[in-house]
């Protein structure tokens, strides 16, 4: 602890630990919601790190968390492999999510340990059912195309195979990614867990060699954008040339940005009869999941649906 430069918060403090943590709707949705909850007092703080930053930096970060008392807990965005790698001698407990996936999005404190979830499975869950509903593949047939094979891919996968009910799970999940190493991760992972989904790993970022995968699929098949492109990058892992599948789902992972691959699929929704989701009831399940965990308060179907409307006031 004597390493660390620990800081004696005076008010309850939630970090939220990401990159360009101040562009976040978080910043003005986070005091709406502590009032809705009574819990007033509470206070966000960003913490921006680097991608890819020093083990020190998450370290002095989950630090401050463990040794000051009103220092209640954070969600972890962008970072959460890294910190998990970097920091884990500090914690004292974490879920079997956080130890399956190898990254953790929440921390918080419980009768003096400090505990590491991983509610990326949850939330990624979550919004996948909000989006598809029961039986979804049963009733259509159609298949997953992930473009992007990071924490929330990973993410989906798992929800995935964990679904009991065959028609909740696709026969086939593709999976594209720039790089070979989180397609070598998953995989991994994939094969711990025994699905019968049958997995492609394509390890690809070729724009154009992603419209003939995507043209390859049948109909009602879902495309995920989970680059982060029109987002954390610019452009979308498709060209405008991409036809997606005819009655099927484009669902981009962000809700801010430019978000080039959900305006390529909106101007298909008529012509191919696409159903285009973006980002917001993710983002939406991911702070409430993480929020609910620091607080210790369960946030039922009734309080989220307060929430939600809470948040939109804050949407243009
Ligand atoms: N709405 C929400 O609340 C919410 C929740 C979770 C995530 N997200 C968003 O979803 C995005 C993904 O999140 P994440 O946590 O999964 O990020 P991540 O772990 O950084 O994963 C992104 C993956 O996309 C790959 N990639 C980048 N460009 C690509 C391309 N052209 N073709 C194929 N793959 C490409 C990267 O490849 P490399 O391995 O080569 O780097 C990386 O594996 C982020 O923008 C994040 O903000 C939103």
């Amino acid at each position: 602890m004597e390493n660390y430069n620990i800081v004696a918060k005076k008010v309850p403090t939630f970090y939220f630990i990401g990159v360009t943590t101040g562009k976040s709707s978080i910043m003005k949705v986070f005091p709406l919601w502590m009032k809705e909850l009574g819990r007033p007092e509470i206070v966000i703080e960003g913490v921006d790190l680097k991608i890819h930053d020093e083990p020190e930096a998450y370290c002095a970060a989950v630090a401050q968390i463990k040794y000051d008392s009103l220092s209640l807990g954070a969600l972890v965005t962008t970072h959460k492999i890294d910190l998990y790698e970097a920091t884990r001698d500090l914690f004292d407990y974490f879920d079997p999510y956080a130890e399956i996936t190898g990254e953790l999005s929440s921390i918080s404190k419980l009768d003096g340990r400090l505990e590491g979830h991983a509610k990326d499975p949850i939330s990624a869950g979550l919004s996948m059912d909000h989006i598809l509903g029961e039986d979804y593949f049963e009733r259509t047939g159609g298949y997953v195309l992930c473009f992007g094979a990071g924490g929330s891919a990973v993410s989906t996968v798992l929800h995935l195979t964990n679904k009991v009910n065959k028609g909740d799970r696709p026969d086939k999940f593709t999976v594209v990614n720039r790089s070979q190493p989180r397609l070598d991760r998953m995989k991994a992972m994939v094969e711990y867990l025994n699905t019968d989904i049958e997995m492609v790993y394509i390890c690809n970022q070729d724009p154009r060699r992603n419209n003939e995968i995507m043209a390859g699929l049948p109909e009602g098949s879902i495309v995920i954008n989970a680059t982060g492109m029109g987002k954390d990058i610019p452009g979308s892992p498709i060209t405008d040339e991409g036809l997606f599948p005819l009655n099927g789902i484009a669902w981009e992972f962000n809700y801010r940005g430019e978000l080039d691959f959900m305006h390529q699929a909106l101007r298909q929704s008529e012509s191919r009869k696409v159903f285009v989701e973006d980002g917001w009831v993710y983002f939406l399940h991911g702070w409430t999941q993480v929020i609910a965990q620091v607080l210790h308060i369960d946030i039922d179907d009734e309080l989220f649906a307060r929430l939600d409307e809470v948040a939109a006031t804050t949407r243009k």
